[in-house]
């Protein structure tokens, strides 16, 4: 097992450092941004559903479905095609609406989640086309799809999912773009910007890695918390799901992730001094009213820890602590932005003294309902 950790002293730690490799892999052979060459040899035969799509459906749970609401994003700005992120579990039982028409994204990194394949066997049953985006190769999922493509991030072994989030999302951002590009949504030359400023992700996501020492300091001051708060706007309102997510499953703390703007419909009278906010206050469309969100929470006395563009000096003045992340496009952020909120679930939970690659209560594959 030591070998296997290869020198790491968890498999999240080893899983998170892998990330500038994994999505580099994943993006192996399928971008060439240099030529604006987009390959997804998966949906080859099927892009001519893809591109007519009445409705995009992405079914998925847990971490998963985070990626899934990135998608949501993706999807339509690139490509304006409408987009359903479901719950597998609740999709499954709904009696949903389904066609021919509809293209349905199934994500999973195990392969084997029990709710995703009765969420697939339905929309299959009423006649849409499945696509998978899975990690194991060989799993039921994929075998159970009409078509898909694999992440390509390599075992994970650590419950909490980490490095297969960003292969996920590297996958359906090069489907987007694809998609956008074929339909004529995305210009030639937005598309290939986009093209060469994705290649540039995976060393972007390396010196987002080296901020674990200042990450660390501040989980050393948060690890008694009881609470914590999770705030985001746009793409970056799954990352803050996400890294909720990622500190109640290791931690055992109560996060809730929230979009920023609806902290004051209920979330914002939790807020006091014992309450520490991330914030993921990156330059996009949406930074100034995360500013003001920002702004609320400090006048409630609430301690701020704000991930921010690299230069940032607004919110410097306003926060506890700022963790200084490489720009990048608003809508390949969450890539980035997700990586210092797993280090901080990392360091607080084993400051705690927890099992973080196995969890209590949690297993890596769910497959019984
Ligand atoms: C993530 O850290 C989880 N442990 C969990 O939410 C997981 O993402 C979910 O069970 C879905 O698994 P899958 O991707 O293998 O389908």
């Amino acid at each position: 097992e030591a070998i296997e950790k290869g020198g790491y002293e968890h498999f999240m730690l080893k899983e998170i450092n892998e990330q500038p490799r994994s999505i580099a892999d994943c993006m192996r052979g399928r971008l060439d941004a240099k030529n604006g060459r987009l390959v997804l040899g998966g949906l080859r035969d099927y892009m001519n559903k893809f591109q007519n799509a009445d409705r995009i459906i992405i079914t998925a749970c847990g971490t998963s479905w985070h990626a899934g609401l990135v998608a949501e994003y993706l999807f339509e700005e690139f490509a304006r095609i409408p987009v359903e992120v479901e719950y597998a579990s609740e999709f499954r039982y709904r009696n949903p609406v389904i066609s021919e028409k509809d293209f349905v994204i199934a994500i999973s990194q195990s392969g084997e989640t029990a709710d995703t394949l009765a969420a697939i066997e339905l929309a299959k049953s009423k006649g849409a086309t499945i696509f998978g985006v899975c990690n194991v190769v060989g799993s039921s999922i994929p075998r159970a799809t009409h078509a898909g493509s694999y992440t390509h991030a390599g075992p994970e072994i650590g419950v909490a999912s980490t490095k297969a989030f960003t292969a996920q999302i590297s996958v359906l951002t090069m489907m987007a773009l694809k998609l956008g590009y074929q339909r004529g949504t995305l210009s030639e030359t937005r598309y290939m910007h986009l093209l060469n400023e994705l290649a540039t992700i995976p060393s972007k996501v390396e010196r987002a890695l080296k901020l674990d020492s200042k990450v660390k300091a501040i989980a050393a001051e948060y690890k008694d918390s009881r609470n914590f708060l999770y705030l985001g706007r746009g793409y970056n309102f799954p990352v803050a799901l996400e890294g909720a997510l990622k500190l109640k499953e290791i931690s055992y703390i109560h996060a809730e992730g929230y979009p920023a703007a609806e902290m004051k419909h209920g979330p914002i009278a939790l807020i006091d001094q014992e309450m520490p906010v991330v914030f993921i206050a990156t330059k996009d469309s949406s930074y100034e009213k995360v500013v003001s969100n920002i702004q609320e929470v400090k006048a409630r006395k609430g301690k701020i820890i704000a991930v921010v563009t690299e230069g940032d000096t607004t919110v410097r003045g306003l926060a506890d602590h700022v963790i200084e992340i490489p720009e990048t496009e608003e809508a390949f952020v969450p890539l980035i932005a997700v990586v210092p909120l797993q280090q901080l679930s990392y360091h607080i939970a084993v400051m705690r003294g927890c099992n973080v690659d196995q969890p209590r209560n949690l297993a890596k594959s769910v497959t019984v309902e």
